[in-house]
């Protein structure tokens, strides 16, 4: 079997994802793939990224996971919805990799999304390669770039390749540890050339370069595997230069698939059972069929084509007949798949993210949660005979994790919550292109929704006396709709034995 890895990269928008991602699938021999991850130039720029997303819906199966190999490991690299409105739909894609690549451009350091993205890996102690892109142009000092890193995000960093000089003055990528130096060639140095293992280094640069070479710890395997330390690396996406040394850092000691948690405890990659969790669901891939994808990251044992699993919310085994894998290259190993990988599942629903699937029906993965909305509102039919329509629409971008629906106890008006404003463009824009519902959204006169949890007859009791503002949650649980987050602290104090939660975990 061959060796795995897994991971991801974050950045803020601009800052080199996509161009770095084209050079890794051109490193990896997924060429044709190349130049289709993303619409490039205007057209990219006019609009968001979902609508993006939407555009492409044909592409963005085989982009949403891109396997290649190189040296006889398998990479699978996850992409990340790049918008912050999806942090959720992010933070669910983060939970299903073992590493990740962050990329920051060299002009303007860490940025807001780098930064919200690199939490959301801290909270899984997902370990972190930096790379520090664009040294074609003028940057900032690299020194400065150390800095920041370490200070804004609390972490040890140790510089594995150093750059001598930025944009006109660029004279090659530094490799620390051996001292050669990958140097530009080409009439306008455009690509790299030879590595030059006798390097000297001109002398306005010497003295820095003879800093960075004492000034960092030394590389720490144990410390960056555990999320403590981020080995840094400098290059240039667009020319080439520096991104196989990322690839080579992520071969040699980016961590192979972990054991991922479970009710049960840790569930290790060597188990012999079948499992896996989804971390995603992407409904209407082709309009004409009501169908959907959901994403299974391989937990444990070898998955074969046909194999029987049991899906946590479904308690009844399904046999998966034709999962989509992502191996392009390789028709052969197409039928098998390993923990670490990632199987796409088409399906008519039954599916839902944060499902655990296994072969015996006897593992519940955890920490694939739904966050509490902070944006709620009212859903209103320009037909009131499309209501049948609007509620499969809701159901299926609940599951795809677009929206989260509510169905209050009284009344007959629908409450949909999003964590971002753009979400809800979203919705109204695919309700009519997808379901032909012709939809508006109304201020809700709630501020925040929390699952209540607790003993029942408990539940029952604060229920009954709260009916204006209870609703449903598309599993049937209990969601108690708050004015104002105020109210959620107030009815937490007169009911201390329920819990008001922001996360639900399926
Ligand atoms: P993203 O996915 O993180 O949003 O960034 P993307 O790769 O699309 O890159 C954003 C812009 O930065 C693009 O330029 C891209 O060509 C440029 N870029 C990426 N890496 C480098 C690099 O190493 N050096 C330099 N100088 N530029 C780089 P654009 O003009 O905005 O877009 P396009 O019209 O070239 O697509």
């Amino acid at each position: 079997m061959a060796e795995r890895r897994t991971f991801a990269i974050i950045s803020h928008p601009d800052a080199g994802k996509t161009t770095l991602t084209e050079k890794l699938l051109l490193t990896g021999g997924a060429i044709h793939l190349a130049g289709e991850v993303k619409a490039r130039g205007q057209a990219r720029r006019a609009r968001s990224d979902w609508m993006k997303i939407e555009q492409q819906r044909g592409i963005s199966v085989t982009s949403s996971v891109m396997t290649f190999e190189r040296d006889g490991i398998t990479f699978n690299l996850l992409d990340t919805p790049g918008h912050e409105d999806f942090s959720e739909d992010t933070y669910r894609t983060l939970t299903a990799v073992d590493s990740a690549i962050m990329v920051i451009d060299a002009a303007k350091g860490i940025e807001p999304q780098t930064r919200k993205l690199f939490e959301v890996c801290r909270l899984r102690s997902v370990p972190i390669i930096t790379f520090v892109n664009k040294v074609d142009r003028e940057g900032r000092e690299p020194f400065e770039l150390m800095d920041e890193v370490a200070d804004m995000l609390a972490l040890d960093v140790c510089p594995m390749t150093w750059p001598v000089g930025m944009g006109g003055r660029f004279e090659g990528i530094l490799d620390l540890a051996s001292g050669s130096v990958a140097r530009p060639e080409g009439p306008s140095k455009e690509f790299l050339g030879k590595i030059d293992t006798d390097a000297t280094i001109p002398e306005e640069f010497a003295e820095q370069v003879e800093l960075a070479q004492i000034g960092y710890p030394e590389f720490d395997v144990d410390a960056y595997r555990a999320g403590d330390l981020t080995p840094v690396f400098f290059g240039s996406a667009l020319k080439n230069f520096g991104v196989t040394d990322v690839i080579e850092a992520i071969a040699t000691h980016a961590p192979p698939p972990r054991p991922q948690p479970s009710e049960a405890g840790p569930v290790e990659p060597t188990k012999d059972e079948v499992s896996g969790f989804i971390f995603k669901v992407q409904a209407n891939m082709d309009p004409q069929h009501r169908d959907r994808i959901a994403f299974m990251r391989l937990v444990s044992g070898t998955f074969k084509r046909g194999m029987k699993l049991t899906p946590s919310g479904l308690g009844k085994p399904i046999a998966v007949h034709s999962p989509i894998m992502f191996f392009a290259q390789d028709r052969e190993i197409a039928d098998t798949a390993e923990p670490g990988d990632i199987i796409g599942i088409p399906n008519h629903g039954t599916l839902r993210v944060g499902d655990s699937l296994s072969e015996k029906n006897d593992i519940r993965f955890t920490g694939l949660p739904n966050f509490a909305p902070e944006i709620l509102r009212r859903v209103k039919l320009a037909d009131p005979t499309k209501t049948k329509q609007l509620r499969k629409a809701l159901d299926d971008l609940s599951e795809e994790g677009v929206i989260q629906v509510f169905y209050p106890e009284i009344g007959s008006q629908w409450v949909i919550g999003v964590v971002g404003q753009l979400q809800l463009d979203v919705l109204i824009s695919r309700l009519a292109a997808e379901y032909k519902v012709d939809a508006s959204l109304e201020p809700a006169p709630f501020a925040t929704a929390r699952w209540v949890k607790g003993d029942e007859k408990k539940i029952d009791e604060f229920a009954g006396f709260n009916r204006a503002n209870m609703a449903k949650d598309r599993d049937d649980d209990p969601v108690f709709l708050a004015k104002s987050p105020w109210d959620v602290g107030y009815q937490q104090e007169k009911n201390p034995d329920l819990t008001f939660s922001t996360t639900k975990e399926r």
